[in-house]
């Protein structure tokens, strides 16, 4: 009996979706460039199962059933295009190539044409839940051309997460590099929510001078909330958990954040399409502040910078800190969806915000109990243009506001960074603000540069330069936003 599918790249992700395949009953042939890898697995893992080895890509393609479907998951860049460039003369018509990687959507979109020109079918997956979803129930994003959907969705669907009543949080997203842009915006949101959460541990500990026990205590209480997801989950672990000397591992570790470019990708893309994603590329900066350690560490020494203590009661202050937190994590998920709104029209892919809510609700990292509503909104008006409108969202800002900026302006009293919590804020305030000081902005450009500015007197589109200084010329520069 032929496989099902094949699966190259022996890693994390990749060893534990061929397990999950296999366990739903999929024949799937695995293949890994350095081959004592396969034998490694097959003798390991997989040992038991139905899966089998290739030992070249000319015996994975012999191994499987047509239309044959190959699934990369490797190393985004070069390596993603090296293995389609050794795939696609073994390749027939119709044959199908999966990259399930971290790819950048251009290449994405770039490699789906490529191969249809060949009559081949590229389909590109965002593929998220680290090795627990990958093995159990990742979210999966796929796109590209959907000529390929209907071989895949079997496969994919099976070994996907399912929300509580079932439904499989993987669904076709859209063409072209679609699946891996809203992978990365997935991305962006994950480095946006690990960020916040980041802002209340430092607050609790700097702030209110809680030890772990009491901050574990408290993030586990958050859970049972609005704020219920898994990144507060392993938080909540992460903040109380005791090596073998009893000692807290957390704060053995280094204050430097890495980063393998997703949240950067995302943070680009919003500067090129004009979105205000101001908490996801916050969160993107302050990863890229804390790996300048030696420099903080002389900077901190040279101001003396000391974070001061928050005074008076506890309890309050953590209400007022979760209700911040579960704003800032609204708007973060709002401007998120903003640039997926703004790609989906800029590229006619169409896309159905409520559908990508969905696959966000369970296996991926970002997953929580409030993309439920998320998707509950852009089902009741698809052309949501701010999450924060939708009733439900709107009145748990307006319920969170006060706090929100108690939270926020006692940040910046006692010297805690808190670039997260008052992004999110200084954007709604923006957001919600219907004449804001761009006019001295136009006034400026138009002073000394003649750009030209339109008028509150007179119909949009309609540019005007005034001679400031009386002295200038009659030429005006042309007018285009870049
Ligand atoms: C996921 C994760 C994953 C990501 C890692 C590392 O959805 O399973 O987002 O795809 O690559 O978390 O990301 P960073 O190194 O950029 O934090």
């Amino acid at each position: 009996m032929k496989g099902d599918i094949g699966v190259i790249g022996l890693a994390v992700m990749g060893q534990n979706l061929i397990l999950n395949m296999n366990d739903n009953g999929f024949k799937v042939v695995a293949y890994n460039r350095t081959t004592s890898k396969v034998d490694e697995f097959l003798e390991g893992a997989a040992k038991g199962t139905n899966i089998i080895g290739a030992y070249s890509l000319e015996d994975l393609v012999e191994k499987l059933e047509k239309p044959r479907k190959v699934m990369l998951m490797v190393r985004a860049g070069d390596v993603v295009d090296q293995f389609i460039d050794a795939l696609t003369p073994l390749l027939d018509e119709g044959d199908i190539i999966i990259d399930g990687g971290n790819s950048n959507y251009p290449d994405s979109t770039r490699r789906m044409k490529d191969l249809e020109e060949k009559g081949l079918v590229f389909i590109g997956a965002g593929v998220s839940g680290g090795e627990e979803g990958a093995r159990f129930g990742p979210s999966i994003m796929p796109g590209g051309n959907p000529a390929g959907w209907p071989a895949v969705k079997p496969i994919f669907q099976a070994i996907s997460a399912k929300t509580d009543s079932g439904e499989a949080c993987c669904d076709w997203v859209g063409r072209e590099g679609a699946g891996h842009f809203v992978k990365m915006v997935h991305n962006g949101i994950e480095y946006g929510d690990m960020q916040l959460i980041s802002e209340a541990y430092h607050f609790m500990k700097e702030g209110l001078g809680m030890n772990h026990d009491e901050m574990q205590a408290t993030m586990t209480a958050w859970n049972k909330t609005e704020l219920d997801s898994y990144l507060m989950e392993i938080s909540s672990e992460i903040v109380g958990y005791r090596d073998e000397d009893g000692d807290i591992v957390l704060e053995k570790i280094l204050d430097t954040a890495g980063q393998k470019g997703t949240g950067k990708w995302t943070g680009i893309n919003a500067l090129d399409f004009g979105i205000p994603l101001t908490l996801i590329t916050e969160s993107v900066f302050a990863r890229a502040l804390s790996a300048r350690k030696e420099e903080r560490e002389e900077a901190a020494a040279l101001f003396q910078h000391k974070i001061g203590p928050v005074e008076g009661d506890r309890e309050v202050w953590l209400e007022a800190l979760r209700k911040a937190l579960l704003a800032a994590k609204i708007i973060s998920y709002a401007q998120g969806f903003m640039l997926i709104r703004e790609a989906s029209e800029q590229y006619n892919w169409d896309l159905n915000y409520g559908n990508v809510a969905l696959l966000w609700r369970g296996g991926c990292i970002i997953r929580s109990a409030f993309l439920g509503n998320i998707r509950d909104a852009y089902e009741a008006n698809p052309d949501l243009k701010f999450l924060g409108s939708d009733e439900y969202f709107k009145n748990i800002l307006e319920d969170c506001m006060g706090s929100w900026r108690k939270v926020v302006a006692k940040t910046f009293e006692i010297g805690l960074p808190s670039p997260g919590l008052s992004s999110a804020l200084t954007f709604l305030d923006g957001y919600t603000t219907a004449r804001l000081p761009a006019n001295m902005l136009q006034a400026q450009r138009d002073y000394f540069g003649a750009h030209t500015y339109e008028r509150t007197d007179r119909p949009r589109g309609e540019f005007f330069h005034t001679n400031w200084t009386g002295k200038g010329g009659d030429t005006v520069s042309t007018t285009y936003n870049s």
